[in-house]
């Protein structure tokens, strides 16, 4: 079992923001990833449609022997984890947004959160958000359109920018110092953001710490694999294989076409 791969899946690319985490972290443990790219995006979807391709992800995944799965989506984690943890045996690793870490940092008090119309509706969401910013400002903003730019290979775009400054804009008017990435896909914005803010303004998201996680669990859950073996990484998308592989410098070849 403890050889077995670790499944990640993602409504697209952003997961592989985890993925890359995963793998510098313990690169002896090879892995499965699926985009469901097809159903993209899931933000805008209702909580049903999340919860049944979250289902959909997971059974191909432990149907391909995955012995653990990370959800690499914080709009599948917010809506179908606790159903994922009560329906199936093997463990997963959910992620949320950076709330705790932001709020713990801000020096002005205010903080930022970038998120997908799915997560900042979901009850996990805010009850994080409740627990751990109570005395804060938060300015929650949905990142409509960026995920649509992110798969259609328009990351470095002109109307992405144009987006970015629409949404960054009240924000630094309510002079937030830290800036939480709420969704995998955004991972990949990190270096434009980081021309369109301000020095002082930190831009947080949890990438590291979900591959810690998914360590600290696979340790105690015996699964860790204890083999100094090459790993083998498998790719799979119902979307575009060039997009993907673009956005990480691959070659398409290694991505596989999924249903
Ligand atoms: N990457 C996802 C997330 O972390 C999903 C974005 C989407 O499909 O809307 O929320």
């Amino acid at each position: 079992m403890r050889s077995k791969p670790i499944g990640i899946f993602d409504s697209g690319a952003g997961g592989l923001s985890i993925w890359k985490e995963i793998n510098a972290l313990m690169p002896y443990e090879s892995t499965l990833y699926i985009s469901d790219a097809k159903y993209a995006p899931y933000g805008s979807k209702g909580a049903d449609v999340i919860l049944k391709r979250s289902i959909v992800n997971t059974e191909t995944l432990i149907g391909k022997g995955a012995k653990i799965i990370v959800v690499a989506c914080n709009t599948a984690t917010t809506n179908a984890i606790s159903y994922l943890r009560k329906r199936y045996k093997i463990p997963f690793i959910g992620i949320e947004p950076a709330i705790k870490p932001a709020a713990l940092s801000s020096a002005t008090d205010s903080i930022g959160i970038l998120a997908t119309k799915g997560t900042l509706s979901s009850a996990l969401f805010h009850e994080t958000s409740k627990r751990y910013s109570r005395d804060k400002t938060v300015i929650e903003q949905e990142g409509k359109g960026i995920v649509e730019l992110i798969e259609s290979g328009q990351l470095h775009s002109n109307e992405m920018k144009k987006l970015l400054e629409k949404y960054l804009t009240p924000m630094l008017n309510n002079n937030i110092d830290c800036l939480v990435l709420g969704c995998t896909h955004y991972h990949f914005l990190t270096p434009i953001l980081k021309q369109l803010l301000p020095k002082n303004v930190n831009v947080i998201d949890s990438c590291k710490a979900i591959a810690r996680q998914t360590k600290i669990v696979l340790e105690k859950s015996k699964l860790l694999n204890e083999n100094e073996t090459k790993a083998e990484h498998v790719f799979y998308t119902n979307g575009s294989r060039e997009v993907m592989a673009n956005l990480m410098d691959w070659d398409q070849s290694i991505i596989h076409k999924l249903y």
